[in-house]
Parts: C-alpha cells; structure tokens; sequence
C-alpha cells in the first residue's frame, strides 16, 4: 500500500481514536487566550472521570507539586492555563489509546514507556537549556509518537514490513518508513492532532521530531523532543540512532551542547524519573 492509498484510507477511518468531547471542547476554547478561567472549569466538571484522573495527575511525580491538590479550581490557580492544557491532553490521549490491544511485534505497553521516556527527557531538556517550556516538553514527548498507534491499527500489514525491513537493514523506523514509501508515521500522528485540535506546537513536534538534519524545522519544540527522541532510542538500544554535535538542530545546538556535555551528572536521575512516571502509567 502506498502513501497515497494511505492517506486516503486514514481520511475515510471512521475508526480513528477519539477524544472525549470535553478535551475537544477545552481545546477549541483554549484556542481563544481570552476563554476565562471559569468556563473551562465549569465544562471539566462536566466530566467528573475526566477530574478523578487530572487530579491524580498533577498530585503524580508527573509534575512534582510540594502540596496536594484536591480540587479543579485550586488546581486550575496552581498550575494556570498551559498546564491544564497539558493535563487534560495527557489524560485523554492516553485513555483514547490505552484500549488499543498489542497487535503482533507491536507492544503497547513499550510504546508507552517510550513515550514516557521521550517526555521525562524532553522536560528535562527544556529546564536544562529554557529553550521551551519544560511541562509543554513533556506533553511533545508523550504524544511524539502517536502516528505509530494508528498505523498498526490501521495498517498492520505495512507496519509488520516496516518493523522486518527495520530489523534487517539495521536503521531506524523513520528512515525504513521513507524506504518503503510509506505514509510516515510523523505524519499520521499530525493528521490525527490536527483532528484532536490539539496547540500547533504539539502537531508541529509530531510531523517534525524526526527532521533535524539539514532542513530547519522552525520549531524548537520539534527539534527539542526529536533530540530527547534519539537519546532514548540509543538508551534502548535502536540501531540507526547518532547523536552528534554536527548534527543537532542549528537553532538549539548551542544551548543543548552543553546540557549533553554534563549528562553523566544529570542522567541518573532522569533514568528515575522515567522508571516513576513509567510507573504512574502503569497503574492507569
Ligand atoms: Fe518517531
Ligand atoms: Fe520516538
């Protein structure tokens, strides 16, 4: 199947994840900066469940508050705008593809802690260099991926070719993707965000993580998480993964270099801040 005989099939897929209408609706209106406060509290607790979870979120080592967190509207004047965003895109995305069974190599349950490490590192990264906001970071890592859970959903058949051809030629996803002339992954996912109304930084970091070299991205979000993307993989251990001073993004090189450079000092702890949030996931 090829690219466009993809994008055709995902345009009529009646069976694209949803979001609850609550998390579409809070994304319309958070695409008006001057929605007040109260309105997007008042539609959250339309969604008790969706509370429940946001609540145990933001009182997770997720985001690390010194005092708990017990209702909405305290929550919503701790944390302000962005973060709520963020929250409520993190709850819903992750129960909008949680359902999804493993399907043949595909497991779930590693796409997620790869995600999850993608965010821990992410937001580690952005408090390193300030290049973006840290939580927002966080949010990118975890839905950088996204595209993959609806391609082996949608096309099991072109993702069983891609994961063969990975492993035999020893490079990366991405890159197999691109040899086969398939609809990648990075664009599935934006496809899918777009639809989601999701913050165009979001949508810009899943279409761009993987294209740093050479072309400018014009996101540093996008080339932030596609370097925090090639951390993990080489941490999992993925051939086709180099990350090198001549290679990161021009915009954020500077900055990132030297975050990179005193990694021995700082990894440890991001390796467990990445097994905690792993955990919280778990629990569901
Ligand atoms: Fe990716
Ligand atoms: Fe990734």
């Amino acid at each position: 199947m090829n690219r466009q005989q993809m994008i055709k099939k995902v345009e009529s897929l009646s069976t694209l994840p949803t979001l609850p209408v609550v998390a579409m609706e809070l994304n319309r209106m958070l695409q008006d900066v001057d929605t007040p406060i109260e309105q997007l509290v008042a539609l959250l607790e339309r969604d008790q469940s969706m509370v429940l979870k946001i609540l145990r979120l933001v009182n997770s080592s997720f985001f690390g508050l010194k005092n708990r967190v017990t209702n909405l509207r305290h929550a919503v004047t701790l944390l302000g705008y962005t973060t709520l965003q963020n929250a409520v895109v993190t709850v819903s995305v992750i129960d909008a593809l949680k359902l999804k069974k493993d399907i043949g190599q595909f497991d779930i349950s590693t796409f997620w802690l790869h995600s999850i490490a993608v965010a821990v590192m992410g937001r580690h990264l952005a408090t390193r260099t300030k290049l973006v906001p840290a939580e927002e970071a966080f949010t990118a890592g975890l839905l950088h991926d996204i595209g993959k859970v609806v391609l082996v959903n949608a096309f099991p058949d072109v993702f069983i070719r891609i994961i063969e051809t990975k492993h035999a030629e020893q490079v990366t996803f991405y890159k197999t993707e691109q040899t086969l002339g398939s609809w990648p992954h990075t664009r599935i996912g934006s496809h899918l965000a777009k639809r989601w109304m999701l913050p165009d930084v979001l949508i810009e970091t899943i279409r761009d993580h993987h294209q740093r070299t050479g072309s400018a991205t014009d996101s540093p979000m996008a080339d932030l998480i596609g370097v925090a993307d090639c951390l993990v993989n080489i941490m999992e251990g993925n051939p086709g993964y180099r990350l090198e001073g001549g290679n990161l993004p021009p915009a954020i090189k500077d900055r990132m270099v030297v975050v990179l450079k005193d990694s021995a000092s700082w990894f440890p702890a991001v390796k467990t801040e990445m097994v905690n949030a792993g955990n919280f996931l778990k629990q569901g």
